[in-house]
């Protein structure tokens, strides 16, 4: 039987241990597929010191398994970095934000040494803009930022959750904007990173994954940027 996409998560949740460096703080991402990696970060939380965490759901997963959490500030940098990811390129590019932490998310990835990329084959991608772009925008700019994205062939929508605009961790809100073609993720990312509101692109370009453990029919394929 194939394996399903949420068994192919645990597969590289569990997998992306080889990169935990024992008696360091580990920078642990958010979403589904980090959740099987916190569960699995559980059976060696004694042989870690604990984690950087990128959202408050990250955060109170790993306190309830027993794993200490520092602040970021509480440190200078990290060895390694484990989140998921809704869209990788070849090149480690990524695309994230699907679960509106990218912010907290990009932080903490600058913070470290290596980005170890946990994903299932679905997310992999030749070119980038598939999967509506997450930005994280100051609420006052989300018009005009849209706008933006507009002229540029794209259109953006905000973010609604439960028929309000979803809040991040932040205070902030969230435009998805879809049709983009992001052939240049670098430029992209510093062009977007330019306008006056925005607070975070889901581009992740200069804070690209050094290996993604991608989680295939054929077992865990290691990826090495
Ligand atoms: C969270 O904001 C995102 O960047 C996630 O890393 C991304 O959405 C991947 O989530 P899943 O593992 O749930 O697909």
């Amino acid at each position: 039987n194939p394996l399903t996409q949420d068994e192919l998560k645990t597969l590289v949740g569990q997998a992306a241990l080889q990169y935990v460096v024992p008696g360091e703080i580990v920078g642990v991402g958010t979403g589904s597929t980090v959740n099987k990696f916190i569960d699995a970060l559980a059976g060696m939380k004694n042989q870690i010191k604990g984690a950087v965490s990128s959202s408050v759901a990250s955060t109170e997963r790993l306190k309830a398994l027993g794993i200490a959490v520092f602040d970021a500030n509480e440190v200078e940098s990290l060895s390694v970095y484990i989140d998921g990811a809704d869209e990788i390129d070849g090149q480690g590019h990524m695309v994230k934000g699907g679960g509106a932490a990218l912010t907290r998310e990009k932080i903490v990835a600058a913070l470290a040494a290596r980005f170890v990329c946990i994903a299932d084959e679905s997310k992999l991608v030749k070119a980038l803009g598939q999967f509506p772009l997450p930005v994280e925008v100051i609420p006052m700019a989300a018009n005009h930022i849209a706008r933006r994205f507009q002229a540029m062939g794209g259109q953006a929508s905000l973010r609604l959750k439960d028929g309000q605009p979803l809040v991040t961790d932040n205070g902030q809100h969230i435009l998805d904007v879809k049709g983009l073609s992001i052939t240049d993720p670098l430029a992209f990312e510093s062009q977007i990173n330019q306008w006056p509101g925005v607070v975070t692109v889901g581009v992740f370009a200069h804070q690209k994954a050094t290996v993604c453990l991608l989680g295939t029919a054929q077992g865990v394929k290691t990826l090495d940027y």
